[in-house]
């Protein structure tokens, strides 16, 4: 089996007094599209940085590709394409002109495949760079990023700037990807943007990650909720002592609503002596449940 194309233990950066990263855990595997997901602040850049061989880590461990990101940083940059969170090239070139550095630097011979990555993103390459718009640089580093073909590829916010059509190109760009045997870590502030696309994800917040699981798995654990009607009173006392019942409360008489986390089964047995006339489940909104990690001060472990 090919191993692990990042792996990182108790990763841990910190600047002076202040937090950037503490103890993280990242394991991405081979094929894989990883989302690394948290609020701005929380430590995805930093984590990214040491990724890269920018940033040294003050303890802890971390392999890109089998590789020690500062001692081998020459290789691990020619096997990956990083998209920066800020895009810094030569201001005075155009985007072309930058293109071709990159190429010659990389040893790239064909323009085939770039040139339709340009045309994919629709990405300025005439102009100066330092007159691109947000978006314009994005669409410029992700063409940077793709056009050497990598076996790995670190982007950093990569859908922040683009449209929405463009966010669809840069998914089918990414399911091509891996289709062919390549892998993708990419960080994200915003869970719609990216929870279509990835395959797993880890949400860092204040420098430290809160979970990690499959899209699906996150959806199996969120809290959904269940909606009563009764048309007599009911003593409902026996539901609160279910374990998955989180909470209960009467919105209207004859309407009780609950909040389910876990095995619906045992609910669904105390509710049955309840008679009620009608019940109603909602599911999961994994949009709640990340915004609960985003806010939650009790850090939960994965
Ligand atoms: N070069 C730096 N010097 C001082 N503090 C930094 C530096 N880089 C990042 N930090 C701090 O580390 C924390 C995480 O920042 P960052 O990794 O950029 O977050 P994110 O990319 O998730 O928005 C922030 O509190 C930030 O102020
Ligand atoms: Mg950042």
């Amino acid at each position: 089996m090919a191993s692990t194309v990042i792996q990182t233990h108790a990763l841990t950066r910190s600047f002076g007094p202040r937090r950037g990263i503490v103890d993280v855990d990242l394991a991405v595997e081979p094929g894989q599209i990883f989302g690394f997901l948290g609020p701005n602040g929380a430590g995805k850049s930093t984590t990214i940085r040491i990724l890269m061989g920018l940033y040294h880590a003050s303890s802890g461990s971390a392999r890109v590709l089998g590789l020690d990101p500062f001692a081998d940083a020459v290789e691990v940059h020619r096997r990956t394409g990083y998209l920066p969170g800020e895009l810094a090239v030569y201001p005075r070139l155009t985007g072309r002109q930058v293109l071709d550095r990159f190429a010659s630097v990389r040893g790239l011979r064909g323009t085939r495949y770039r040139d339709q990555l340009v045309e994919r993103f629709g990405a300025e390459v005439d102009r100066p760079t330092q007159t691109l718009s947000k978006g314009n640089k994005q669409k410029l580093g992700l063409v940077l990023a793709f056009m050497h073909r990598p076996e790995l590829l670190v982007l950093d916010e990569p859908t922040s700037g683009l449209d929405p059509l463009l966010q669809l190109e840069f998914a089918t760009l990414l399911q091509e990807t891996t289709a062919a045997g390549r892998t993708v870590f990419l960080s994200s502030h915003d869970l719609d943007e990216v929870q279509r696309v990835v395959h797993r994800l880890a949400i860092i917040r204040e420098g430290r990650i809160v979970v990690t699981d499959t899209v699906e798995g996150l959806r199996r654990h969120a809290p959904r909720t269940v909606e009563l009607t009764f048309d007599h009173d009911v003593d409902a006392s026996a539901l609160d002592r279910v374990d998955a019942v989180q909470a209960s409360a009467w919105t209207d008489p004859g309407h009780l609503r609950l909040t389910v986390a876990g095995p619906m089964a045992p609910v669904l047995r105390a509710i049955a002596p309840l008679d009620p006339v009608d019940l109603f489940a909602r599911p999961a909104d994994l949009d709640e449940l990340f915004l609960g990690y985003y806010r939650s001060t009790d850090l939960q472990e994965a």
